[in-house]
Parts: structure tokens; sequence; C-alpha cells
């Protein structure tokens, strides 16, 4: 397994390009199975769960043509409707097949996600919300096997779904479901993510008949055909928001590129409060660290308000910063588990239930850590680029799996950082 070495102290200068977004990406490339026609494909992220969902596609018949950041797919031929265990286990928005599937074949098969490290994510309101479709759907042996056969036409009806929470991959998979439904279907209490729009527009291009992107209310008017489209990928905001925290935490000045400020608003509140300068153009947002940082108070919640993939990047900061301060997880219910690696690096982090405490001010030492997740790997890189010393990552497939290029990014910015495998 691959490891990164991180030697710290090292400013960051100059410019970064952002790449496409992964949670935008997955959904989109998914939604070409709602279409016959050629879905053209750019800005599309070179990361693991890019290539799980493409293996997955390319199993349910999807023809899929991926060269560097462009991805080519035609779904005219799907002949497969089973999303097996070995490739849901590996990456949950495998999920994401269950509504175009049901919606363009009538039949699915896709195992249930089952839980990860940062909590038990239950797909229950996905499915709820395709039952009040109409869909016939049975849960046996972890696999969820779902039919339209006893419908008109075979065909999902539309209808009013209010989900119970805010959910954005159950607002993704009702929202495919419903564009090729007969009727007309209200999502309530939907999840507004940047990402979602994205979704959403790329849809719109291919015909389907969508108002209310970006509102906690959706009206998807079913159609029953979608045509040819090429979409371009919108920027990855967690990515930026990780290079502006590294930004503010090594005290130098880096321009993200390729990005959409108002679409990062509560992000970069958070680094202002810290005492970084922050200066926005169009589509860049630049970044000039401050040697006396103050930690900052965190509650994540939907968008707009502070994401959840940024708590653990902003948990690193908090350390080294100045104060003490707390952060609030209110979306899943384990996802503070870099805590104790930063601890082991010198931090001082308390726990209570979901908020964590951070008292700031701490020298952070390299050392020996594990990265746990996706984002936690993400809030060690930030530490220890700042840390005293060597500090080695272990299992770094979990970083590969969102960040395109990591380490080649943050070494042109000036940063220490090998791969060991
Ligand atoms: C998406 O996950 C993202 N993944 C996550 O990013 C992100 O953290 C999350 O949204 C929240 O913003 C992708 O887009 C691929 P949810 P998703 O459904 O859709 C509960 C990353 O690091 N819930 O909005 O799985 C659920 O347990 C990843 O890139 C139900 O109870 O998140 C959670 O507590 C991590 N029943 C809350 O809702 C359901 O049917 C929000 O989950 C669905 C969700």
């Amino acid at each position: 397994m691959d490891k990164l070495v991180i030697e710290g102290g090292f400013p960051l200068e100059g410019e970064v390009c952002i790449s496409g977004a992964k949670n935008a990406a997955l959904p989109i490339l998914i939604s070409s199975l709602l279409s016959d026609e050629a879905v053209n494909l750019q800005n599309v992220p070179n990361l693991q769960d890019i290539e799980t969902c493409i293996d997955l596609l390319s199993e349910l018949g999807v023809s899929v043509n991926h060269q560097d950041n462009a991805c080519f797919l035609k779904a005219n031929d799907v002949n497969n409707f089973d999303a097996p265990y070995d490739l849901v286990k590996t990456m949950r928005a495998s999920i994401l097949v269950l509504g175009p599937l049901l919606a363009k074949h009538g039949e699915a098969k896709v195992s249930l996600p089952g839980g990860c490290a940062i909590g038990s994510r239950p797909v229950d309101i996905h499915i709820k919300g395709l039952e009040l479709m109409g869909a016939k759907i049975i849960i046996d042996k972890g696999y969820i096997s779902a039919s339209t056969a006893n419908l008109p036409n075979k065909k999902l009806q539309g209808c009013r779904i209010f989900m119970d929470q805010v959910t954005v991959g159950g607002t993704e998979n009702l929202m495919m479901a419903a564009v090729l439904a007969e009727g007309i279907t209200i999502l309530e209490n939907a999840a507004k993510e940047p990402e979602i729009v994205d979704l959403g527009n790329c849809l719109i291009k291919m015909g389907a008949i969508i108002e209310g992107l970006g509102t906690d209310k959706i009206k998807i008017q079913g159609v029953s055909s979608l045509k040819e489209t090429s979409y371009k990928i919108m920027f990855d905001r967690i990515e930026a928001g990780t290079f502006m925290v590294a930004a503010a935490m090594t005290g130098g000045h880096v321009i993200c590129n390729n990005v959409n400020p108002e679409e990062m608003e509560s992000i970069t509140q958070k680094v202002k409060e810290s005492g970084a300068k922050v200066e926005v153009s169009e589509n860049s947002i630049s970044v000039t660290g401050n040697k006396k940082l103050e930690s900052v108070k965190i509650i994540t919640a939907p968008y707009p308000a502070f994401p959840t993939d940024m708590q653990a990047q902003f948990m690193a900061l908090n350390v080294v910063a100045e104060g003490v301060s707390e952060i609030t997880e209110t979306i899943f219910e384990n996802r503070f588990m870099h805590a104790q690696e930063l601890i082991r690096m010198g931090a001082e982090i308390d726990i209570k239930q979901n908020t964590a405490i951070t008292k700031g001010n701490n020298i952070l030492t390299g050392t020996n850590v594990m990265a746990t997740d996706l984002r936690a790997s993400a809030s060690l890189v930030l530490a220890a680029l700042v840390a005293n010393g060597k500090t080695t990552i272990e299992r770094i497939y979990h970083l590969d799996r969102g960040y395109e290029k990591l380490e080649a990014k943050f070494n042109a910015l000036g940063a220490n950082i090998k791969r060991l495998n």
C-alpha cells in the first residue's frame, strides 16, 4: 500500500489549478444510464472513485471511453441491471445507479452500500422515494431488488416526495429517477449542494425538464427520452477549500484557479475568520496565510452552510492556530477519526459526542499516522505540512479516492512530499 512521507515547515507559494468535482462527476457519469445517446463530459477528475464508477457502468453495459479529463459514455446497450457488492462496497455512490436503472429499464438489483468509516449512512430515503413513485422494492441478503413491472407502461409515476432528512445522494437518485417518470415529481426538503445543481444542469442539457435546482423544492416533469449532450463538470470546492486551508496554515500565498467563489462562501468566511487574507476574482481565490492564525468555530450543515467535507481540514488548522474552539459535526455520526491521529502528532483535542474541543497553539511533531477516510487523510496532510520533521501517512488509498495528483500539486507549491509504495 502506498504511503506519503511529508517534510513539514515549507510555506506554500504559487498557483494551483483546481480539478473537476468528484461529487458532481460521479452522479453525472451515472446519469448517462438515462439516455440512449452519447454523453461527452469534460473536466472529469482522474480519481480512484471515478475509475470505480466507470468499472461499474462498464459492467452494466455502458460503453465508456475515458481519456485524461474527458469521458465519453453511451448507454444504448445496457443489458445488465446488477450493481454487485464488491463494487458498491468500495464506492457508496454506486447506489445512484438505482434510480436511473429503474427509470430507464424498469429493474435494478443494487447491493446495499453498508456502513463506512464515517457513519452508518443508510439509504432509506432513496428507497422510500422510489416506492412512492410506484417501484416494488425487496431488500434481501444485502441487496435491493427493484422493479416497475406492476406499473402502467412499466414507468415510474411522478409524485410529491418529502424527504425526512436533507440528503445529497437521495436528492440525486430521486431527481434522476423522476427525469423519465410519467408526470410531475416534486422533491421537498431537497438538498441544495452545487454538485446537485451541476447534475441538474447536465440533465437539462440532455433534455430533462427541471425547475428549482439549488432550492429545497425541485420540480421534475418526466420526458420520454434524452438527447446527445456535452457537458463540463464544475470545480471541486472541497479540493479548493483544502488548498485554501493549506495556504493559511503554512503562512504562504496560494491562488486557486478555475473556481467559482460564490459557491465557496461558507469556507471562505471561515478562512477569513482564521486571520488569513482572502481575495477573490471571477474564477480564482487567493489566500495569504498569517503567522498568528486564530482557531475558528465550525458547525457542519447542509449547503449553503459549512460543508462536512471540510470539517477535518479545519480541525488541523485549529490545533495549530491560537485559542480554544469547537467543531460540531451534525451530518455524520463518526467523522472525528482524524482527531486521534492529530493527537499523536501533538494536538490537544477533546471529543464530546459530536463536538470536538480544539486547543490551539500546538507544535505538531512528525510521526507515523494512518489515514482512515478521504477527508481525514487530507487533514493529516495539512498537519504534516506544518509539523516539525517528517510525517509518514499510511493507507493513502483513501486520499487517492478524492484528490487528483495531490502531492504533485502541493510539491509544485513548494511542499516536500514523497510517495512510497
Ligand atoms: C454526499 O454523500 C457526498 N458524497 C459526501 O462526500 C458528503 O459528505 C455528503 O453528501 C454530505 O454533504 C458524494 O456526493 C458522492 P447524504 P451522501 O445522503 O449523499 C443521512 C466525500 O468526502 N441519510 O447527504 O451519502 C446520512 O446517514 C464524501 O466526498 C439517511 O439517513 O450524504 C447522513 O447522516 C463523504 N438516509 C445524512 O443523511 C438516507 O437515505 C447526509 O447524507 C440518506 C442519507
